[in-house]
């Protein structure tokens, strides 16, 4: 099976990659005595490096001296796609085979800048699609011409995965490898190219140095640069300079009767730092009121001060190029649920996917670079399907699925990142409450199995890994084929991290120490009269249905838990084995048990074995197959001089384990404990088996009791059935 179960953050490489990417934090270091010491060296050495790193992010240079980085390092010049792209992959990744499929997990997502706040699970194959979109549009395919569109139900974190790429290109653009540049003109004499009395003058658009090149002399200038270089990389310019640009440039060209190299000597090359907070290379858009929005937001508008300045509204340096498109150039736009998007904005959409370029309004076109994402949820894509809007969108778009999670492990993840014993203070969680409320999430979203003896539940425990007698991975994964909308629908994480804060903010305020699974599910259940996404009766009623299942699932658990703490005596299994085995080899070899108590030789002892055996369902018809088995491998076992454990036989373990409960239950009266007025013996068997359920179960003193309570309930009822 895969290593996927494992959370992802104790991976070890991520744990370097964190190194890598984050300045040293508090957490790591020694602790409070020698604190402050070693806290000040480390300030110090941070201090030095920051330094360092403030003289090279704020580096300026001519425009020659930035044709030396190219030379040396040409990838500065990678177009935003590239540069994405690569952010993605210098974090790392790692391959796994999920039901025979092999994945490819990219490190990137584990969110290993902010330890894992944004990570995400269990999406390794949305994410594989669209490192393959970007990768492709990487190399100029295509794909760098179309809107890359997540779209997944409310919830299944669009936003997360766009929140993770932007904050991924602040931190690589600060690096070296990301390392990317502007420019800005100056014009030491004021001549008043730039503006009136104006020095200096920004790129509006960050725009990349090289697109300063004329057309003409690109070919030359490419086949020079690109002649020595190693490495498949290679330049390319692509591309014009934005109308203030252009405008500034073919002035001083004329200045200098048409000598390029002169023009060039007024333009500063600088470092450029992408940043949302500065509005630099990160672009946000979001719909609003539609009679309050133009599409100026997206292009950039006219400065009607500067129109004075300048004596013209034609002047492109009179232009604001602060139009999220604008902003957003070299790095990425987002579309906030870009089908809301009013059929105004579409165009330039459109015009800036395709084309890469925009129309401010009077202006001639402008290029851009930048990666456009937008995201829509799945109830608005359906409302949309059949408008023009969409038509028009479709055939540019690379829509990417963003569904809910279908597997188990990783929905729990998502909440034990959340509700975990650092964070949820003077409340503690019992066990197997995320687990069940992760598990009604999944249930709400499986497709219920064609095959007609196949539960939702144990759907739900074969994607989990779980294997299930007549499954095998094929199966698995011809569930998974059939049920194509899996994932689209159902409860979304978000309504369960509602919830669960709710059942603790509960606890809190009534002074209970601990919340567990009921009061979570009763949550869970009491949130769905209203909720707003779910407006069908039979939807809801469905969802009703599901938590029931859940309920019953952990019953399961709880009495398996309980009964093995019962039964973890070692030395009490160890007798009751030793005692099966005798008979066992007696009964194989037609031979007599000889009893240590009378002294005797006797039959073998037929209801002991039986009694064990039943206990995990051998028929009589095939008990003297099982028997013989035992019997085979711990011959073998005392061939390569090693004796038989039964811990290394699983099945044999958990017979022995339901005997010795079943011969144990009574002797501790467990049902006894449901009155209060338990005798001191009983009591005493009562604490060690809740110091079982803490040392291996994790329970803790409250939850423990809890758990005991309603577990003697059940037996109180009657109803023993064995797991
Ligand atoms: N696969 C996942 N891994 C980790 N967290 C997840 C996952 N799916 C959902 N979440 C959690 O669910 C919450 C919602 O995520 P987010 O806001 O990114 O969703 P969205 O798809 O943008 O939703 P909407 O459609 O409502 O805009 C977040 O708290 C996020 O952490
Ligand atoms: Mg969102």
């Amino acid at each position: 099976m895969s290593t996927s179960n494992q959370s992802p953050l104790e991976n070890e490489d991520i744990r370097m990659h964190n190194n890598r990417y984050e300045a040293p934090v508090e957490n790591s270091g020694p602790k409070e005595s020698v604190m402050s010491e070693s806290f000040n060296l480390k300030n110090v050495l941070q201090k030095l490096q920051n330094e360092k790193n403030y003289a090279d992010l704020n580096w300026s240079g001519s425009f020659d001296e930035y044709l030396d980085i190219v030379r040396k390092t040409p990838e500065v010049t990678r177009n935003s796609f590239q540069r994405m792209y690569d952010m993605i992959m210098a974090a790392g990744t790692r391959e796994y085979i999920d039901f025979k499929k092999p994945i490819i997990h990219y490190n990137f997502f584990d969110d290993p800048l902010e330890d894992g706040a944004d990570a995400v699970f269990g999406m390794d194959i949305p994410m594989m699609k669209l490192v393959n979109v970007l990768r492709s549009a990487a190399a100029g395919y295509g794909t760098e011409k179309r809107v890359i569109l997540l779209h997944g139900p409310v919830g299944s974190a669009k936003s997360t995965v766009c929140r993770m790429l932007k904050k991924g290109l602040e931190d690589y653009s600060r690096k070296e490898e990301g390392a990317l540049y502007t420019f800005e003109w100056i014009d030491e004499e004021a001549s008043g190219i730039l503006g009136p009395e104006m020095t200096s003058f920004r790129s509006p658009m960050n725009e990349e140095p090289l697109l300063l090149i004329p057309d003409e002399m690109r070919e030359s200038f490419l086949s020079e640069i690109n002649k020595g270089l190693d490495g498949d990389f290679r330049v390319n310019i692509k591309g014009e300079l934005s109308p203030p640009c252009r405008f500034i440039f073919n002035q001083f060209l004329e200045k200098y009767n048409g000598d390029v190299t002169k023009v060039l000597q007024h333009v500063k090359v600088r470092r450029m730092v992408i940043s949302e907070q500065d509005r630099v290379g990160l672009g946000t858009f979001q719909p609003k009121d539609e009679k309050n929005q133009d599409s100026t937001e997206l292009t950039g508008d006219i400065n009607y001060r500067k129109i004075a300045q300048y004596g013209s509204d034609s002047d492109p340096r009179a232009f604001n190029f602060d139009g999220e498109f604008c902003v957003a150039n070299r790095g990425m736009i987002e579309f906030v649920e870009v089908l809301k998007l009013d059929v105004a904005f579409l165009y330039d959409l459109l015009g800036a996917s395709q084309e890469h370029r925009i129309k401010p309004k009077k202006f001639a076109q402008t290029h851009i670079d930048e990666v456009i994402i937008g995201h829509t949820n799945e109830p608005e894509y359906k409302r949309l399907q059949n408008n023009e809007f969409m038509e028009a969108l479709r055939d540019r778009t690379v829509k990417i699925d963003i569904p809910y999670i279908t597997r188990l492990n990783y929905e729990t993840q998502i909440y034990k990142k959340d509700f975990n014993v650092k964070k949820v203070r003077g409340v503690s969680i019992a066990p197997h409450t995320i687990e069940m409320a992760a598990m009604w999430a999944i249930l709400t979203r499986l497709e219920v199995p064609k095959k007609a003896n196949l539960t939702r539940l144990q759907k739900l425990k074969l994607y989990n890994g779980k294997t299930l007698p007549g499954y095998t991975e094929d199966n698995v994964r011809e569930l998974r084929k059939e049920s194509k909308r899996e994932g689209m629908e159902g409860i979304s994480a978000r309504y369960i991290q509602d919830k669960i804060s709710n059942a603790l903010v509960n606890a809190q305020n009534s002074n209970r120490g601990s919340v567990n699974p009921f009061m979570v599910l009763n949550e869970l259940e009491g949130g769905l009269k209203n909720h707003s996404l779910i407006s069908n009766d039979d939807r809801k009623k469905e969802y009703r249905e599901l938590l029931g299942v859940v309920k019953q699932e952990y019953e399961e658990v709880i009495k398996g838990e309980v009964q093995r703490a019962i039964s973890a005596d070692e030395s009490a299994l160890q007798r009751l084995c030793g005692n099966y085995i005798d008979n066992v080899k007696a009964y194989t070899q037609k031979e007599r048990v000889r009893n240590a108590f009378t002294g005797k030789d006797e039959e073998p002892d037929e209801r002991l074995m039986r009694s064990i055996e039943e206990k995990i369902e051998i028929p009589e018809s095939r008990k003297d197959d099982f028997r013989r088995e035992i019997m085979n491998y711990i011959g073998a076992l005392s061939i390569d001089g090693k004796k038989f454990d039964y811990k290394s036989n699983e099945r044999l373990h958990k017979a022995l384990e339901l005997k010795l409960f079943e011969d144990q239950k009574d002797t501790i009266k467990l049902s006894t404990l449901v009155s209060s007025a338990t005798d001191r013996d009983t009591q005493e068997k009562i604490e060690i088996v809740k110091s079982r359920l803490i040392k291996d179960f994790g329970y803790d003193e409250i939850s423990a009791t809890d758990v005991l309570n309603y577990v003697s309930s059940i037996f109180a009822r009657g109803d023993t059935k064995n797991p």
